[in-house]
């Protein structure tokens, strides 16, 4: 695959740093992972806003809106959640390099996938957030009614049924989102982020 006769052209374009500058803001990747119906879209959606409000250029990717456009031909077979996950790094990657901040919410499942996506953003500009509820209150909430179709065997494969999720060793920060309002929840995420996007002097 190396040699293809492709010249990248990084090192010519406009340096991230002067993107940051302009934008008035550090860059980085914020990825949460947990399982469907953890809360990991409702808390990126209301971050995103809090950080808007607040002066900051932040971007959702969300695991059903790119499902349905650029990974709309892949499963959830193991393989292909690993590959959803490579493009949606790659993304996330060329985002970080404009300077944005990119709040990604995907199940992301096994320790194995999260940290595929950490090299290729790169370590010091991936932050690994555990949006954390308890199997069965995910299942109760059951917000898109999957749950349900998994337990009556409709869908296979389902994360957390009969498919593995691997909660994360060392986070750098866990969501208790059933012990938590999604306003404080909230109010968490920002408090940790702020000190990474903050802007340089
Ligand atoms: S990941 O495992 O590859 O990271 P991703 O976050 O993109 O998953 O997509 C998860 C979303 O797809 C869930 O929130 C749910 O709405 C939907 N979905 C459909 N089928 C499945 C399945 N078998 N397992 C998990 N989520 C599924």
């Amino acid at each position: 695959m190396s040699d293809r006769h492709i010249h990248p052209i990084f090192e010519k374009l406009l340096q991230r740093e002067e993107r940051e500058q302009r934008l008035g803001q550090r860059s980085k990747v914020i990825w949460l992972t947990g399982l469907s119906g953890s809360g990991k879209s409702t808390l990126a959606l209301r971050l995103e806003r809090l950080l808007f409000e607040e002066g900051y250029f932040a971007q959702v990717l969300d695991g059903d809106n790119i499902r349905s456009g650029i990974n709309n031909n892949l499963s959830f077979s193991i393989e292909d959640r690993q590959e959803n996950i490579r493009r949606i790094a790659e993304i996330s990657r060329l985002y970080l390099h404009s300077g944005l901040i990119t709040i990604n919410c995907f199940i992301s499942p096994t320790r194995a996938i999260r940290e595929y996506a950490r090299q290729i953003i790169g370590p010091e500009d991936f932050l690994e957030i555990y949006i954390n509820a308890p199997l069965d209150v995910c299942e109760s909430r059951d917000v898109k009614g999957l749950y349900q179709k998994a337990r009556n065997g409709e869908i296979k494969e389902f994360t957390g049924i009969d498919s593995p999720y691997e909660a994360p060793e060392k986070p750098d920060l866990e969501i208790r989102t059933d012990q938590l309002s999604v306003q404080d929840a909230t109010g968490v995420l920002f408090k940790f982020l702020l000190p990474h996007i903050e802007k340089r002097i």
